[in-house]
């Protein structure tokens, strides 16, 4: 019964992968919706005809429900909610970090969760306020983790447990948390703690946490971000390694009258047209929208398709390896979600580590492209070059003679020889005109080349066009006229 990930496609530190529980599987990057066994506004059965594979809801709420309780213990969680694909369930954590306390012990959580045929299970983990003191948040951390051993314990090594990173916003105890999770056997860890830092916008917070997280998981662990259902952060999440999502807010949103787009949200009253090729958004005008009896159902379906689709599209953006484009559009979207795009940039040495060798292309978008990991690495492996004793790096000019070596430059990459012209990421590589930043890039290669390469005399040349600039960035270097 134990739950195993298995990454196929990798971009960045994202995955494409298979997560199996028992019998059952699950493509991931996978958005996991949200059910309330009170409020269906899509039901279970509708979702796994729009692809879901699996789902998420709150064993809390079947263990206190009048209604559901009984039928849940006897014909089985997948019978009450007719759906036969992956359910996870969580414990009632999110019901004690709103109300402060719940009425159901750690064991008494779980034993139901397994009860009632839960796929996933949630121990009763407490998911500690961003807002805390060190001091609390590490009383809680402890509490947590006495939690995650005991679940260990009690439902022995294969149970299908989950072993929540909690930590709060201290990146040494995120990594404590993730080591002791890690080393307790979790293999399925989701990141806790983080709606109020996405309900806030603080994605600087988010990305510096969940950062902090990963470096001490397994890299085979499966990655769960606890509440993050905005399309417009799958990109950068799952850059970071996150694997699964889950999520209220199609239902909430659509309650609230609000219309998702993987770039932001609308309020349905503001739309004078529908920006989707969902069958709801074609097959209504806005007008029609707003004024339908059953609006909020259409609103949740016309979410939920936008959210899969933008799944969808992470997915095939790692399979093609061009998820950083993916992130630096997303991240457009919102002044807060480029702060934590410009966050994750300056993690690229860490996450140059899983970033896969080659991919279909380069495209660069300004100025944030210039730290990405394969600039990064590029730079990195002019180490590896052999060069002779003399050595011409031409910018922008032509070649000239009396060089045991002529390299040539790609900016915001640096110095190339002509055997890589075709390989990535030199070939594949499209900029617009150079511009400042990217020159400024290149030549931070040609100085890691010159700082690799002591024995080796490296001559700059440079067109008027460059010269300038290249002088002033390498004012150390010399350079010799291109006579044009
Ligand atoms: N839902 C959102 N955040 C959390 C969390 O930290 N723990 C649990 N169990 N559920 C959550
Ligand atoms: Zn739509």
């Amino acid at each position: 019964m134990a739950i195993a990930f298995e990454s196929l496609y990798s971009d960045i530190a994202g995955r494409c992968g298979k997560l199996t529980v028992g019998k059952k599987t699950v493509k991931t990057p996978a958005l996991l919706p949200v059910i309330n066994p009170h409020l269906q506004l899509v039901t279970p059965k509708e979702m796994q005809a729009m692809g879901v594979e699996a789902l998420i809801t709150n064993a809390y709420i079947f263990s206190q429900s009048r209604q559901f309780r009984e039928r849940a213990l006897t014909e089985g969680l997948h019978k009450v909610l007719d759906f036969d694909g992956v359910i996870m369930t969580d414990s009632g954590s999110f019901q004690l970090s709103v109300y402060g306390e719940v009425s159901i012990t750690n064991t008494e959580t779980l034993s139901f969760q397994r009860d009632i045929g839960s796929d996933i299970w949630v121990p009763l983990d407490i998911p500690t306020s961003p807002a805390a003191d060190r001091e609390t948040t590490e009383r809680e951390l402890a509490i947590t983790l006495q939690r995650l051993a005991e679940a260990k314990e009690v439902f022995g090594p294969d149970a299908p447990i989950a072993g929540p990173v909690q930590g709060g916003t201290f990146g040494d105890l995120r990594e404590l948390s993730a080591r002791k999770v890690t080393e307790l056997g979790f293999t399925f860890c989701p990141v806790g703690a983080v709606v109020p830092l996405m309900e806030s916008y603080r994605y600087r917070d988010l990305v510096k946490v969940v950062m902090a997280s990963k470096r001490e998981l397994s890299p085979s662990a499966c990655v769960h971000l606890f509440g993050a259902g905005h399309p417009s952060m799958f990109a950068l999440a799952t850059a970071m390694g996150c694997d699964l999502f889950d999520s209220a807010a199609y239902a909430l949103y659509a309650k609230d009258g609000r219309y998702l787009t993987a770039h932001g949200s609308y309020r349905i009253e503001e739309l004078a047209d529908l920006p989707c090729a969902c069958s709801v958004c074609r097959s209504h005008t806005a007008e029609e929208l707003r004024a339908a009896p059953d609006r909020e159902r259409l609103l949740a379906l016309h979410n939920l398709y936008v959210t899969l689709a933008e799944i969808s599209r992470v997915r095939q953006a790692i399979v093609d390896g061009t998820l950083w484009e993916l992130v630096d559009e997303r991240c457009r979207g919102h002044p807060r979600l480029l702060d934590g795009y410009r966050e994750l940039l300056t993690h690229a040495p860490a996450l140059a580590a899983h970033d896969r060798v080659s991919k279909r292309r380069f495209f660069y978008r300004g100025d944030e492209s210039c730290q990405r990991t394969e600039v990064l690495r590029y730079q990195q492996q002019l180490a590896r070059l052999r060069l002779g004793k003399n050595v011409l790096v031409v910018i922008d000019g032509k070649v000239q003679g009396g060089y045991d070596d002529t390299l040539f430059f790609r900016p915001p990459f640096g110095p190339y020889p002509a055997e890589l012209r075709e390989t990535f990421p030199i070939g594949p590589c499209e900029t617009p005109d150079w511009d400042a930043a990217m020159v400024h890039q290149g030549c931070r290669g040609i100085r890691a080349l010159a700082e690799s390469h002591p024995k080796s005399r490296i001559v700059i040349a440079a067109g008027p066009a460059w010269a300038g600039l290249i002088r002033e960035e390498l004012a150390e270097m010399e350079t010799v006229d291109d006579e044009v």
